[in-house]
């Protein structure tokens, strides 16, 4: 194999390998890539969650300090005193874990109440909670559409519903494209017992938008159903930080909202927002709701208190926003291809894997920690450094990484603009 054009997806299934043998297949890559210099993945983190941190690397005997931009910690939560305190407290109260799922004894009033508050938290009456975000998603998919269904999916929607499509009937349309959503609507009008379209609210990869207002229109024209996933713009994008669907003020036409407390919520775990019958129904037929024990304490606790700094300290999602501008404004004027972001995820679009690798790895000599994207997370020509800005960066910070990349650029000629 031709390791320079290889990515990850060549070796989840190699027709004529064992386990072992794929593994040591897939283990000569991962070292290819590691001598290069390009197994910027899996870091260890010796620090807290915060915009700079200290990685333990390979063969050096000190951590160093880096600028971070792979934290989804949007407003900087983690570290917010108000918060660490509940989950500390949370401890000593209720102890660390729920020692069950929530059908047998797993089900506490601290996660009754965080259901209740991320319902109201939408304008709507029904809740529940998932361990993680990505099982709020296939979990419910999986559960709610059969084989007599199909789910209708904006192609670049996150990993976790495809996986819970993996059941059921599945059509792609690209991304953000409304007319091929509306064709697919008109086609599978009459065959299907439930068409389900999902979509993100703010996509992982670029950043930008679903033009959410059109597709519940769409969707509900051609009676159907819409579950809109909104992990990385709550917090960020509204008013008082409920999303894209605060935006289009949408609350009561999204017929399943999921989404997830590990990003501004500063925590772990997912959660659905539905009709109290739908929510009903998932409770006692979703298995990993089922089978699966429910959040500790300390994580809940952790949620409802980053939930209530959300509502008081506005002021946190105004410095995001002054961070974003001026990052945005300073990758712009070097020449980068920003795409149209509308988030706190920022792209800096390069198209060829090795490049982008490359980048990465020379941002990351230089202090810059970011993440770099290439196939199956995106499309092989579409390999992009993407970052995430949080609240707390500095301005001196976000400066500091402008530098790196005008100097990466000079060696390089990345810019597209
Ligand atoms: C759009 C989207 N949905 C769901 C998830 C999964 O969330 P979690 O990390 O809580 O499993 C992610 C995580 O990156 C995501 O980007």
């Amino acid at each position: 194999m031709d390791y320079s054009k290889a990515s990850f997806k060549d070796f989840e299934n190699i027709p004529d390998q064992n386990m072992v043998e794929r593994a040591m297949s897939f283990n000569d890559y991962l070292n290819y890539l590691d001598d290069k210099g390009h197994l910027n993945y899996r870091l260890e983190n010796s620090s807290g969650c915060g915009p700079e941190l200290s990685l333990n690397l390979k063969g050096e005997t000190k951590a160093k300090k880096y600028v971070n931009f792979v934290s989804n910690d949007y407003l900087g939560l983690t570290q917010h005193p108000d918060v660490k305190k509940a989950a500390i407290e949370a401890v000593h109260h209720y102890g660390t874990g729920a020692g069950a799922s929530p059908a047998i004894g797993g089900h506490f009033s601290f996660h009754q109440q965080l259901e209740d508050k991320i319902a109201s938290f939408f304008k709507r009456k029904s809740a529940m909670l998932y361990t993680t975000g990505y099982t709020a998603n296939s979990a419910t998919i999986q559960s709610l559409l059969k084989k007599e269904d199909i789910a209708i999916l904006d192609m670049a929607v996150h990993a976790s519903v495809y996986e819970g499509c993996l059941h059921s009937n599945v059509k792609t349309f690209l991304h953000n494209n409304l007319q091929q959503l509306e064709e697919i609507l008109k086609r599978v009008k009459d065959q299907y017992r439930t068409k389900l379209v999902i979509i993100d609210g703010v996509y992982s990869q670029d950043g930008d938008l679903a033009p959410l207002k059109e597709v519940v229109s769409l969707t509900h024209k051609y009676d159907a159903f819409v579950l809109v996933d909104d992990a990385h713009g709550v917090g960020v994008l509204g008013s008082t930080g409920r999303g894209l669907i605060e935006v289009c003020d949408l609350f009561d036409q999204i017929d399943i909202i999921t989404g997830t407390f590990s990003k501004t919520f500063a925590g772990l775990g997912g959660y659905v927002v539905a009709d109290p019958e739908l929510i009903r129904f998932l409770k006692f037929q979703s298995r990993q709701h089922l089978f699966s024990a429910t959040m500790p304490p300390s994580t809940a606790m952790t949620v409802h208190s980053a939930m209530d700094v959300l509502e008081k300290e506005p002021e946190w999602m105004t410095k995001l926003w002054e961070n974003i501008n001026h990052y945005k404004k300073g990758l712009s004027e070097l020449g980068f291809d920003i795409g149209t972001t509308a988030s706190a995820i920022i792209p800096v679009k390069v198209g060829d894997p090795a490049l982008t690798a490359e980048a990465v790895r020379m941002l990351f000599d230089a202090g810059i920690y970011a993440n770099c994207i290439i196939y199956p997370a995106v499309s092989r020509k579409d390999a992009r450094i993407r970052m995430a800005l949080m609240a707390t960066h500095t301005i001196e910070q976000l400066d500091r990484a402008l530098t790196a990349f005008e100097f990466v650029d000079k060696k390089l000629q990345l810019s597209r603009n």
